[in-house]
């Protein structure tokens, strides 16, 4: 196998990617993070060095990291955050899997000021469908804030606050945006500068791009269109589909989809790319917001704005629901095995014990452990001389594995088991939930009460969607499955970035039975410091 190496330094600048001055986060002086670009099979170096004056980790989302779990970067669970002035290497080889991917920090909210980069793995397995398209081409999408992640956290927290989430000022695409300087008073304090412009997508006429959105924002969706074209979606988070012909995309956090666009319009214009960031997944409107987030499909390399480029008449999605997944019809079928267990996981925001507002699963609101979950189990395994199968009955099959109302709510999952969980939405708002270091294939989903009793009749287990992020919708349920065939710590969370620091996640513990017998390399080891 080839090995790739990258080098990404996080830093903090002064930056105004919409025009906004604001500090920010950025790898190697650049927003959105460099391009990392692999082969199925090889070996991928990352090495991350910090400069920034806090801790930081950098998640790869959606790969497996089967058998290197502590790579997976999640601090509090698989890693202590990476010390302020140091460097960490990340080590792992992409395996089984192929498409489009993205990496970010996973520290707190901090993805958020700019942490974000795409990650995209080519496989001679793809060549049927890369016969279909000419050109490749990543776009990443984001919703954008004018302060800070860290100064909007502690009001968004604060007690009594009604889950009223800080509220996107603007959007980007490719790191990029036109910000109206109008829209502030002069003495708001923002330093607003009206140079800024919007993404320019260079094409090839009559030609067809493979074009690979990734929303990378912290909570805003977004619908996807290009004036006059046609979007033939092939792919959805790293799952290739039967190719299905829409005018628009709903994106949101996390998720991936590829369309294959064929440039086939006149070449006198240029046209609107168009991220429509979806207002009704917000509880409130932020003034300054102009949701119609814009790039140009420059056909003549020009820069000029189309004078006559209409959006489709199409009503835009106002419940902030995925693509519909009886449109999205994995090109490989795979159907999943029968379940052998059910969990149940509700999800709520409460007003906390510490009369914060805190999100919950069941009863426990996620705060990162000071020592990562992951260590905690290996030492607590290893120090079982008890046999495997005893150390199952005493941890519980159907019970958490540490504290069950605490800060840590861990499912174990000690042996070879195909899992079905509910995901139980009672909040108002729909919420983009993912699962490291697995796909699982969504069974069925729905708004309102969900019957246990017969839930599973109308359930067509053949060759089902599977992904890896899958809105939940508002007051509604989704049953998804995986096989929980890979070792470590692994977190299931809601992607909003605002609602995994109010403590939406939960984790499992998986194949305990091959754990057992890791050591775990010396750097991943002992308690946090930062
Ligand atoms: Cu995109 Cu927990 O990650």
């Amino acid at each position: 196998p080839t090995t790739r190496i990258f080098n990404i330094t996080v830093s903090e600048i002064q930056a105004a990617p919409d025009g906004v001055m604001r500090t920010m986060l950025v790898m190697n002086g650049q927003f959105p993070g460099p391009l990392i670009r692999v082969n199925e099979g090889d070996r991928v170096l990352v090495n991350v060095t910090n400069q920034l004056k806090n801790g930081t980790s950098m998640h790869w989302h959606g790969f497996f990291q089967n058998g290197t779990n502590w790579m997976d970067g999640t601090a509090g669970i698989t890693q202590c955050p990476i010390p302020p002035g140091t460097s960490s290497l990340y080590n792992f080889t992409v395996e089984n899997q192929f498409g489009t991917y993205w990496y970010h920090s996973h520290f707190s909210s901090q993805y958020t000021d700019g942490l974000v980069g795409p990650f995209i793995v080519h496989s001679p397995s793809e060549a049927t469908v890369r016969s279909t398209y000419d050109y490749d081409q990543v776009i990443l999408l984001s919703d954008w804030y004018h302060d800070l992640s860290s100064a909007l956290l502690p009001a968004y927290l604060a007690s009594g606050n009604e889950n009223a989430e800080p509220l996107p000022d603007s959007g980007v695409i490719q790191g990029t945006n036109y910000f109206d300087c109008s829209s502030y008073d002069p003495d708001s304090g923002y330093i607003c500068q009206d140079n800024s412009t919007r993404a320019i997508l260079p094409i090839h006429p009559q030609k067809r791009h493979r074009l690979r959105l990734i929303n990378t924002g912290a909570f805003g969706e977004f619908d996807v269109s290009i004036d006059n074209h046609t979007l033939s979606v092939i792919e959805a988070d790293s799952t290739l589909i039967t190719p299905v012909t829409v005018h628009r995309v709903p994106i949101h956090i996390a998720q991936r989809y590829s369309v294959v666009v064929n440039f086939n319009q006149s070449t006198s214009t240029n046209y609107w790319f168009r991220a429509q960031m979806n207002e009704h997944c917000f509880s409130a409107d932020n003034p300054v917001l102009d949701p119609d987030v814009k790039a140009l499909i420059s056909y003549s390399n020009t820069t000029s704005e189309p004078t006559n480029s209409i959006d489709w008449t199409d009503v835009l999605d106002v419940t902030c629901q995925d693509l519909n997944t009886t449109l999205l019809v994995p090109l490989t079928p795979i159907s999943p095995p029968k379940n052998d267990l059910t969990y149940q996981l509700d999800i709520s925001f409460q007003i906390g014990s510490y009369a914060l507002d805190k999100a919950y699963i069941n009863s426990t609101t996620w705060t990162p452990s000071s020592t990562p979950t992951l260590n905690q189990a290996i030492s607590a395994l290893s120090s079982q001389n008890t046999t495997l199968s005893s150390s199952f009955s005493t941890l519980g099959l159907d019970t958490t594995l540490y504290s069950p109302s605490g800060s840590q709510f861990i499912l174990s999952i000690p042996t070879l088991q195909t899992v079905d969980i509910l995901l139980n939405n009672f909040d108002e708002g729909a919420h983009p939930f993912h699962l490291h270091g697995h796909q699982f294939w969504e069974l069925a989903s729905g708004t309102g009460n969900f019957d246990w009793g017969t839930a599973y009749q109308g359930i067509d287990t053949r060759n089902p969607m599977r992904r890896d992020t899958l809105t939940v919708d508002a007051y509604g349920w989704s049953l998804i499955r995986f096989v929980a065939d890979n070792p470590g710590l692994w977190a299931l969370h809601c992607h909003i970035s605002w609602h995994m620091e109010a403590g939406l996640l939960m984790q499992f513990q998986t194949r305990a039975d091959i754990m057992k017998t890791w050591t775990l390399p010396a750097d991943v080891k002992g308690l946090c410091s930062t």
